[in-house]
């Protein structure tokens, strides 16, 4: 039996040696991880970014810093939110690399959730997308290894997946610059993982409200193909998933919610149901108006390729994709088939109507309308 004082010894000379196989400490709870940090959510006035400050908040950081660059939303935000000491509003471009690196001093968790998000503005003013989204996330990356932050998020999308139009194709590098900063920030503790979003139910720009409003004015509403089918989730849960990704990054891996699949048709039809009586107008009366797709633009859209689906693991409500190195060939026999919107089950509009109405979203849709 040893002694005590040597059995502290042999237990600290461990513990040293752990940390310095483990040098990033990930911590096992939301508390551990944000508690008394200094974190800074880039596009934080937006309808993610914001969401994501609230969310934070709750697990008593030193500081959250949001940082946009249009002062009105920051100044609604800031009266919405109300004057406290634990939060900052700070005006900047992710473009603008001095900034980036002043609004990033001291800071140790970095949420990255401003981007150009809109596939046809994005296809019209390509070069803008890339200082965006590609350039801006650049300042970001470099900022994270500069300070040796303890973690970097960034906030992806399916269209990042085989994209097919240009704001993708910059998401698509954003998603690799923060991903392959694992690779070489050396021995600097910084964790970087990615989180796919598919699409963001009663987001700013999202096409619900514009379905609502032409529902409003007894239609026709406008759709592009009937047979589109998209991912959905809601702020609140796709922001609950970033927050918990941030504890199982070790670095360098995806994030993926399980989320249901809609057709465009059926969402319409699933909003004339629930509007169209409210508006004063006949469900049978609205018509539907099909432009056909937008350039760029897909019919379904993949969360995870295959070739990701063999370094991905399966949970209950999300998949983990871990970094590309080669793949478990246990795994290989698997078939794996990646997770889009084709192959999975569809909810059909009573489905989609019972999901509206248990996430609050019916209300929500109109009360956004009138701000
Ligand atoms: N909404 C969705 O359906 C959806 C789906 C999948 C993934 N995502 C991803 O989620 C992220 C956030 O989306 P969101 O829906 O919250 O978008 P959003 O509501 O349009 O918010 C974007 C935020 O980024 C800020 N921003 C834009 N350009 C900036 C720049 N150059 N420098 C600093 N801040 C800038 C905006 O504020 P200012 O304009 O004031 O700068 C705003 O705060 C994006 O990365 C998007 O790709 C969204």
């Amino acid at each position: 039996m040893l002694p005590e004082d040597r059995i502290r010894e042999v237990e600290a000379a461990n513990k040293e040696a752990s940390e310095r196989f483990n040098p990033m400490r990930i911590p096992r709870t939301l508390e551990e991880a944000l508690g008394n940090r200094t974190v800074l959510v880039t596009g934080g006035t937006g309808s993610i970014g914001r969401e994501i400050v609230s969310q934070v908040l709750r697990y008593k950081p030193r500081v959250v810093r949001v940082l946009s660059r249009n002062e009105y939303n920051q100044y609604a935000m800031r009266r919405e939110l109300g004057d406290r000491g634990d939060l900052r509003y700070l005006i900047g471009d992710v473009r603008d690399r001095d900034r980036l690196m002043r609004a990033c001093e001291g800071v140790d968790v970095v949420f990255h959730a401003s981007a150009l998000k809109h596939v046809a503005i994005c296809e019209y003013n390509p070069f803008e997308a890339v200082k965006t989204n590609v350039l801006g996330t650049q300042n970001l990356v470099e900022a994270a290894l500069n300070y040796n932050m303890e973690l970097l998020v960034g906030i992806s999308t399916d269209k990042a997946v085989s994209p097919t139009n240009t704001m993708g194709a910059t998401k698509l590098l954003a998603e690799r610059m923060i991903l392959s900063a694992s690779q070489y920030k050396g021995d600097r503790r910084t964790r970087f993982g990615v989180i796919r979003f598919g699409n963001v139910l009663a987001s700013r720009g999202s096409a619900i409200p514009m379905f609502i409003e032409q529902i409003r004015q007894g239609g026709p509403v406008t759709i592009t193909h009937p047979q589109m089918r998209r991912f959905f989730m809601s702020i609140p849960q796709a922001v609950e998933l970033a927050l918990k990704a941030s504890l199982s990054a070790r670095s360098g891996e995806i994030f993926i919610l399980k989320m249901p699949v809609m057709r465009i048709i059926d969402l319409v039809n699933a909003l004339i149901r629930i509007y169209a009586p409210r508006f004063g107008h006949d469900p049978q009366a609205i018509g539907v108006n099909e432009i056909g797709l937008l350039p760029g633009e897909k019919l379904c859209e993949a969360l995870m390729t295959p070739e990701e689906g063999l370094h991905a693991t399966e949970f209950d409500d999300h998949f983990m994709v871990e970094p590309l190195s080669p793949p478990d060939p246990a795994k290989l026999k698997l078939e794996n088939t990646g997770y889009d919107s084709e192959s999975q089950e569809l909810l059909d509009v009573d489905g989609i109507i019972e999901l509206l109405e248990q996430r609050g979203l019916v209300e929500q849709f109109l009360t956004g309308m009138s701000s």
